[in-house]
Order: C-alpha cells, then structure tokens, then sequence
C-alpha cells in the first residue's frame, strides 16, 4: 500500500494533509508514504522531519501521485490536479462536492474514487475522523483571539496600583464544537460570558465552562443526528429579541450558528449592531455561508457605527501547524478504514457506514444522493 500527500495548490491555503506523525503511523502499519516536496513546509513542517520518519520526497506533484493507493490533500482537488491522477486511485480530502460540480464530474469521468471528509456521518465510533469538529475547534479559539485583539479593552479582571479594570463581557451565539471552544477560551482569558444555542441540551455544557445561557422557550429544536431544526418565524422573532437585550452589554460577540445545508440564520441585525457599545466587535464563523450578522461581509472587516464586525474565512489556515496535525489524524484514522486490518492490502468495503458515508466518486459513477441530484 501506498499513501502520497500533495502539497497545497490553492494560494490562501497553508495546511497539510499529512504531518510527519502521521508518516510514522502510517509506517509501523507497513504503508509507503510519499510526499511532495515542501508540502508540509507553510504548516512548519520540513521534508527532512518527512524523511525522518520514512517517508520519501518526490520532486512534483505527479511523481508523488504516480503509483499510490491513496492521495491525501486538506482542499478539493482542482480540475487540473485530477490530470495527474488514475483510475481506481482514492483522493481523500474535503470536497463540497455540491459546490464544486465540474470538479466532481472530472474525478467522475477520470473514474477516480473520491471520499469527501466534510460528509462523514456524526456517530461515536467516526469523531476522530471529523475535520469538521477538528477544524471547528481551531475556529473557535482563533475567533475569540481576534475578537478581544479587536477591542481596545482587557478580557480579564485586573486588581493594579493603576485601578481597578472590570473584565469584558462576551456573548457566545451558537454553542456546538466551535462555540465551545470559543467559550472555553473565554474563560482561559478571564471574560464574563453568555452563550445562547437553540438546542438545550448545550445548556449544562456552556454552564459547565462557566457562561451564563440565556433561555428562550421553544422546545426541542435539535434533530435526530445531533443538529439544530430551523426555528419558526415567531421563534426566531423570539430569539432575535433575546440577543438583542444581550448584545446592549457586551464587548466581543463570537458568533458560530449553523443549519446544515442552508444559509446562516441571522442572528443580529444592523439595528442590533446601532445599539452596540462603540469599540466592541463582533466575530462572524459563519461568513462563508451568509453571516449570522447582518452586516457581514466574508473575508472582511465591516466598520459600522463604531463596532468591527469581522468575517474570517478558513481560520483553521492561520494556525496550520495545529491545524494540520488534527487534520491529519483524521486523515490517518480513515486511511486505517480503508485498510483490511489482516493482511494489510486495500478495503473499499462500503457495507462500512464511514466509508459509504463520504464517497462521492467511484467506478465512473456518483454515489452521493445530493451531488448526483445537483448534476441533474
Ligand atoms: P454546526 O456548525 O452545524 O452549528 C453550530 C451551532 O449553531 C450548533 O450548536 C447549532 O445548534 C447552533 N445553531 C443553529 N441555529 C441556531 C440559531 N438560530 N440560534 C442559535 N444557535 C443556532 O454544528 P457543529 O458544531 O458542527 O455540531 C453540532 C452538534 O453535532 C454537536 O454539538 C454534537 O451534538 C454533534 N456532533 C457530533 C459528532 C459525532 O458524534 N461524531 C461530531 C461533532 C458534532
């Protein structure tokens, strides 16, 4: 068997789908490792730490690819990259196959089997091959670092011979791995927190990491795989009165909520932000999919009455080094899926609910039910 990592092509991109960890692993289980030159070099990692621990260096991208099993990569595969790669060879990487249609149909037609690891189904056994919980954890922490650089205020309480300064208020909107993370951050740096999610059950875990949730009556609204329902028009009306009584108060907003396969909800408003104390900011993790500020605009920061509305993009690719190990440890972890464990040798076996889940290509076909509906 034999793994090959490529480098990175898209320019804002700095991770690694493999770290030299990752090789050692990979090794001990008697899997060749390839990888092209400097691809974990924008991570901090160096070929030599590649070499060190048995992996070999290929000059490009096509000699890496030539020849190997499994490809892994932190970013789709674009068009011109499936030119170097063969029928029967599995790219594992993310793909959001349904946004990215003539990629699919290239790895479709060149018969390249392909797992999507943004797809993988949220059961127990599959959390430590999440790259959506792994990089949501980066996410979170790095909003909370932005957002308090953003303020011209301490986060914690500070007793000085200069006085006295009071610790900055912050509010939590959305308290799934993100939001959690964001909280337990927070609390590292000495801020009063609140947090708010439609689902209770997050409840006892942000009151856990010591914030205040606010509560708002509307039932259930989680859904059978863990996941939030969207609210009614009168429950968001609900919600949006709740955030707005909170927001008045605060000094940083991180805010992380999602509905799979839709567009943010908003969550606050520009009359929310007129009402915001000047110097406060808020910080979106939800800009790429629409905001859950209504004055976000991804990959900028908007300025709007005195409060900084920031809308980051792949914050996981500002911390690549951590970024990168996580990632590739889930990497890693579904490599050893794919791999029968008696004799080593390869095992698409899709009776495999984690292998099944995430597969979008294979044999020439489309297995995944909404990108082959998107195609049509
Ligand atoms: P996400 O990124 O889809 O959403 C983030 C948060 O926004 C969620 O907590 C959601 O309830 C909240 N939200 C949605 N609409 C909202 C609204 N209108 N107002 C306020 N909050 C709103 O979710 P994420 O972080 O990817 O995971 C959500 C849940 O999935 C986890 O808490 C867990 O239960 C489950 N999960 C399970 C895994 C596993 O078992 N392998 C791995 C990761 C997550």
């Amino acid at each position: 068997m034999k793994v090959a990592v490529l480098k990175e092509t898209n320019p804002n991109e700095t991770r690694v789908g493999l770290v030299p960890d990752g090789v050692k692993f990979l090794k001990k289980k008697e899997i060749d490792v390839v990888v092209e030159k400097d691809a974990g070099l924008k991570a901090g990692f160096l070929d030599a730490e590649y070499e060190a621990q048995g992996a070999t260096i290929a000059p490009d991208a096509s000699s890496a690819a030539s020849g190997a099993d499994i490809i892994l990569k932190v970013q789709p595969t674009s068009v011109e990259e499936v030119g170097i790669l063969a029928k029967d060879q599995i790219v594992v990487s993310s793909l959001q196959p349904t946004m990215n249609l003539e990629i699919v149909k290239a790895l479709r037609d060149a018969g390249v089997t392909t797992m999507a690891m943004e797809l993988m189904p949220r059961i127990t056994r599959a959390q430590s091959m999440d790259i959506l919980s792994s990089q949501a954890t980066v996410s979170g922490y790095k909003a909370v670092l932005l957002g308090s650089n953003a303020i011209g205020k301490f986060l914690p309480m500070l007793t000085t011979a200069a006085g006295t300064v009071r610790p900055a208020k912050t509010l939590t909107l959305g308290a799934g791995v993100a939001g959690l993370q964001a909280l337990a951050t927070f609390r590292r740096l000495g801020a009063v927190m609140e947090a708010f999610d439609v689902r209770p059950a997050v409840k006892e875990q942000c009151e856990s990491l010591g914030a205040k949730f606010l509560e708002l009556d509307v039932g259930d609204m989680e859904d059978e795989g863990g996941y939030a329902k969207e609210l009614s028009e009168d429950q968001h009306e609900q919600e949006l009165q709740l955030i707005a009584d909170s927001v008045k108060e605060v000094d940083v907003v991180v805010t992380t909520a999602q509905i799979p396969g839709r567009e943010a909800p908003t969550l606050i408003t520009k009359e929310m932000v007129e009402s915001m104390k000047p110097g406060s900011a808020i910080v979106d993790l939800a800009a790429e999919t629409g905001g859950n500020c209504e004055l976000t605009q991804a990959g900028e920061t908007v300025v709007h009455n005195e409060v900084q509305i920031l809308g980051p993009v792949n914050l996981p690719a500002t911390m690549p080094y951590h970024a990168s190990m996580m990632f590739s440890k889930n990497l890693v972890t579904f490599v050893m899926e794919l791999v029968n464990k008696e004799d080593g040798s390869l095992n698409l076996d899709f009776e495999n609910e984690v292998i099944d889940g995430v597969c979008v290509t294979h044999q020439n076909d489309i297995r995944h039910d909404a990108t082959r509906e998107a195609l049509g």
